[in-house]
Parts: C-alpha cells; structure tokens; sequence
C-alpha cells in the first residue's frame, strides 16, 4: 500500500478542528496521515488533543522571534522537514505574509466561520450576529496574499435563530466546521480540487 499524504495542522487553540480532523483520518474517511500540528501558544488545547493521538507536535511562539519572517522562517523549517501534501490552517491566529503563502503554492487551507466574502477576519460569528444577517455559515478556502479571500472549496449555510445567543451560534458553526473541514481536505488530497481563478472546481 502506498504511503497516504501528509498533512501538517496549524492551530492556536481549541483544536476543535484538528479533533475532527483526526477522527476522520482515524475513520478512514480522509486519505492522509497528520505528519505534524504546530502550535503558535503554548499550552493550548489543540497540543493537549494531538499529544493524546499520538501525533508529533510543536510549539513555536510568535513572541519568541523578533518578527515574522524569523517566525514563518522557523514554521518553514519544521514544515519542510514533513513535505506535507497540504498545510491546514485550523484556528491559527497569525496572518501569513506572501513570503509564506508562495512557499507553498496552492497547498495551504483555511477554514472561516463565516460565509466568505462576509465578515472576514477573527470573529465571523459575532460579526454576522451583530450584524443582524439571517443567514450565515462556514468557508473552506485556499489561502492566498489576501486576508480570507482565497478561491472557495466548500461553503455551508445555517439560519440565524431569531433568539439565538453568540454561544449557540457558535456551537452550530463548529458542528458544520466539523463535517465540511475533512471532507474539503479529502477533496483536496485526492486530487479532485481545480483552481481556475477565483474557481475551485470539483472534479
Ligand atoms: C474556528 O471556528 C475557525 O473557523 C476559526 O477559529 C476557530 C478555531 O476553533 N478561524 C477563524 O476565525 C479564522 N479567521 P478550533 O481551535 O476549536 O478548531
């Protein structure tokens, strides 16, 4: 049999995500093999999540580099060291510079709690419910220069509940995270994602 490919997991957090993803590679339903999650905080959850499944993890505290480039040099070198099939942004917190995202063309996804072009940035799901929308959902993009504005794998949608509180929203957002995350990387290491452009097409 051959050797699945590899992912490498950035995450800064819960690593809900990281949890689903792991689950359905575990299950079998996604064709490739966590090489390595790499945290940016020390003493998330996501490390506690990985360390229990066995898979290899790594703290590299954005604080402890002067600034980016020495940082995204030191997640380049760990990356590199995996030849990861994909790199999966799964809750990282930290923008990427172009320097970062041409190092791996086409390779790096991103999911967003959000439906993308709607609020972009780092709190999607408060930004909807302030905003009054009736309708939100969750992105999974390929990243490019821009923040969020990368070409869109799969989108989900779900009504926003006249009462609902931001905790409930939240907690709806993550289950659909939880179900289209693996399977828009699945797509994506089976070969059957296209970019045209602003396109993704699946094959
Ligand atoms: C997720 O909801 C993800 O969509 C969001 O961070 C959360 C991480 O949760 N990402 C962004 O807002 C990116 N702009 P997790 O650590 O439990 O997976």
């Amino acid at each position: 049999m051959s050797e699945l490919p590899k992912l490498v997991i950035l995450v800064s957090g819960s690593g809900s995500n990281l949890q689903a993803i792991m689950d359905a590679s575990a299950a079998g339903d996604l064709e490739a093999s966590i090489g390595l999650v790499i945290s940016n905080r020390p003493g998330v959850k996501a490390l506690q999540r990985a360390e229990q499944a066995h898979i290899p993890q790594l703290c590299i505290p954005h604080q402890d580099y002067p600034d980016r480039e020495s940082f995204e040099a030191a997640l380049i070198g760990s990356i590199d060291t995996i030849q990861p099939k994909a790199v999966i942004l799964a809750g990282f917190d930290r923008l990427l510079s172009p320097t970062f995202i041409r190092h791996y063309p086409q390779q790096i996804i991103n999911i967003h709690p959000a439906l993308l072009p709607a609020f972009p940035g780092m709190h999607g799901v408060k930004q909807a419910l302030d905003y009054g929308a009736k309708v939100t959902g969750v992105t999974v993009h390929f990243v490019d220069e821009g923040m969020d504005t990368g070409p869109i794998i799969l989108q989900t949608s779900l009504p926003i509940e006249e009462q609902a509180t931001e905790a409930q929203l939240l907690e709806r957002v993550h289950a659909l995270e939880h179900r289209i995350f693996p399977a828009a990387i699945q797509l994506m290491v089976t070969g059957r994602l296209q970019i045209d452009g602003r396109r993704v097409h699946i094959l």
